[in-house]
C-alpha cells in the first residue's frame, strides 16, 4: 500500500483535498493511506511558535526544531523518504512521480510543506531526500504542490482510477501529450465531433488519436520529443538496413565489406527490442547472403530456435538483399508508400541534421522510415547524397576519436528515436 504523510502548518487544506473525489475514495477503500501532521503540535513554546525571522533579513522561515520533531513522530529515519516542495526544487514530472510512488510503497513518503519564505536550510540538508517544484512561479506555500503530488501518485495506485487504460493513455505516459477527447452531444451548437470517433473502426480511431497526440506534442511541447518513445506514433513503422556495399574503405574508396556474425546477432536484437519491422543485410555477394541465410535459419528453424527462443524472435527480422534499391522496393511494396531514408555517418557533413529535428519530422510523415548504416569506414557518398536525410554524427565529445562499431551506433540511434527516457 502507498503510504504518504504530509507535515504542514495548514492541515485543513490537505485534509479537505484528500477527502474528496477519486483520492478520497482511494483512501476510503484502503488502497492508499494519507496522514496529516500539524507542525504546531510539535512546537515547544507557549505560543506554539513554528517560524521566525531569517538571519540577515528576508521574512519568516519555518524553524528546524518543530519540523524535526514532527518528522520523527511521523516515521523513523529508516522508514521514510522525505520530499519537500519548493520553487528551487527539480521540476516535478511523471518519472519523478513514478519514483516517489515507488518510494511510498517501500517506505513512508513524507512531504514537508514550507510556508512563508521557506524552511531553515539546516533541516533541508539533514533530512530532505528530494526537493521538487511544480513550476516556475512562487506560491504562498507547499500545500498545493503537495496535493498535486499526492493526486498524481494516487493515479498510479492500482484500482484508484477506474480503468487502467485511462492511466496508460494519460499525457506523459510514453513521453507524448494526450490526444483531444469528446463526449455527447456529437453536435455542440455546430461544433462536430470528428467523424472517425463516431464509427466503430478501432484501428482508425487508434491512428487518429496517435496522430492528434503527435500533432499536439510537436506544436505545444517540442521539447518533449527528444525524450519520447515515438515508435507507436509512426504511421508506417521503421526499418534498418546494414550496407556492405557501397561503403568506404579506410582510404575513402568505394568498396564491399564482408559480413560480421556479431552484426547479425546484435543488430537484430536491438531491432526487436525497439520494435523495428525488418533488418536488411545488404550485400551484392551471393555466397555472403547464403551465409547470412544459413545463420538466420539455424536460429529461426534449426536447433538455435530451441536453444534460445528469444534469439529466434530477433533473427526472424533478418532479411538479405543484393542491393539497397532492392530492399527499398521491398519496403515500398509492403507499406504502399515510398520509404524515407535516414543515412548515418561518423563524419561531419555539410548537410547533417540534428537528430531531434529528424525525430520531429518523422512524426509528420506517412512514409516508412529506413535507417541506413554502413559497415567498413561508413556509407559511401553516393548513399549519403541519395538519402532523404543525413544525420549528424553521434558524438562522444572527444575531438580526435570517433570509431563506434556499427552495432553500437545502431543501438544509440534506435534508443534516441524509440527509447523512452
Ligand atoms: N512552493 C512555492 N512555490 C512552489 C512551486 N512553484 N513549486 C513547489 N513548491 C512551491
Amino acid at each position: 500500500m502507498a503510504r504518504i504523510s504530509v507535515i504542514t502548518a495548514f492541515p485543513g487544506l490537505i485534509r479537505d483535498f484528500v477527502s474528496a473525489s477519486v483520492l478520497g475514495r482511494g483512501i476510503a477503500s484502503g488502497k492508499l493511506e494519507v496522514s496529516v501532521t500539524d507542525i504546531r503540535d510539535h512546537s515547544s513554546g507557549a505560543y506554539r511558535q513554528i517560524d521566525d525571522y531569517a538571519f540577515g533579513g528576508g521574512g519568516m522561515l519555518l524553524m528546524p526544531g518543530p519540523l524535526e520533531s514532527a518528522l520523527d513522530a511521523v516515521a523513523p529515519r529508516g522508514d521514510r523518504f522525505v520530499a519537500c516542495p519548493t520553487p528551487q526544487g527539480v521540476p516535478l514530472h511523471q518519472e519523478l512521480v513514478e519514483d516517489l510512488h515507488k518510494a511510498s510503497l517501500a517506505k513512508r513518503l513524507v512531504i514537508v510543506c514550507g510556508h512563508y519564505e521557506g524552511i531553515d536550510e539546516r533541516f533541508v540538508e539533514r533530512y530532505v531526500d528530494v526537493e521538487f517544484s511544480i513550476g516556475d512561479f512562487v506560491l504562498t506555500g507547499g500545500e498545493l504542490p503537495a496535493v498535486a503530488l499526492i493526486d498524481a501518485i494516487s493515479r498510479l495506485v492500482k484500482g484508484v482510477v477506474g480503468k487502467e487504460r485511462a492511466v496508460e493513455d494519460d499525457s506523459f505516459y510514453s513521453g507524448m501529450l494526450d490526444c483531444p477527447h469528446y463526449t455527447r452531444p456529437a453536435d455542440f451548437n455546430g461544433a462536430l465531433v470528428p467523424d472517425v470517433l463516431l464509427g466503430g473502426d478501432h484501428a482508425a480511431i487508434d491512428s487518429f488519436r496517435k496522430e492528434e497526440a503527435a500533432r499536439r506534442t510537436i506544436s505545444r511541447r517540442p521539447d518533449m520529443i527528444a525524450r519520447a518513445g515515438i515508435m507507436p506514433y509512426l504511421r508506417k513503422g521503421a526499418y534498418v538496413i546494414l550496407l556492405h556495399h557501397p561503403v568506404r574503405d579506410r582510404n575513402g574508396r568505394k568498396s564491399t565489406t564482408a559480413i560480421t556474425g556479431l552484426d547479425l546477432h546484435d543488430i537484430s536484437r536491438a531491432c526487436k527490442t525497439y520494435g523495428v519491422k525488418k533488418y536488411f543485410v545488404v550485400t551484392p555477394l551471393a555466397p555472403q547472403r547464403e551465409m547470412v541465410k544459413k545463420i538466420a535459419r539455424h536460429w529461426v528453424d534449426g536447433y538455435g530456435a530451441e536453444f534460445n527462443p528469444d534469439r529466434k524472435e530477433a533473427m526472424k527480422l533478418v532479411k538479405t538483399c543484393p542491393s539497397l534499391a532492392g530492399a527499398l522496393d521491398w519496403i515500398e511494396e509492403r507499406e504502399k508508400a515510398r520509404p524515407f531514408t535516414i543515412a548515418t555517418t561518423a563524419r561531419q557533413t555539410d548537410c547533417g541534421k540534428n537528430w531531434t529535428c529528424v525525430k520531429r519530422q518523422m512524426l509528420e510523415l506517412s512514409r516508412p522510415l529506413v535507417f541506413l548504416f554502413g559497415t567498413g569506414s561508413g556509407l559511401h557518398g553516393d548513399i549519403l547524397s541519395g538519402s532523404s536525410v543525413v544525420m549528424n554524427p553521434i558524438s562522444g565529445g572527444s575531438k580526435d576519436y570517433n570509431h563506434l562499431s556499427v552495432r553500437s551506433a545502431v543501438g544509440i540511434v534506435l534508443d534516441r528515436f524509440f527509447g523512452f527516457r
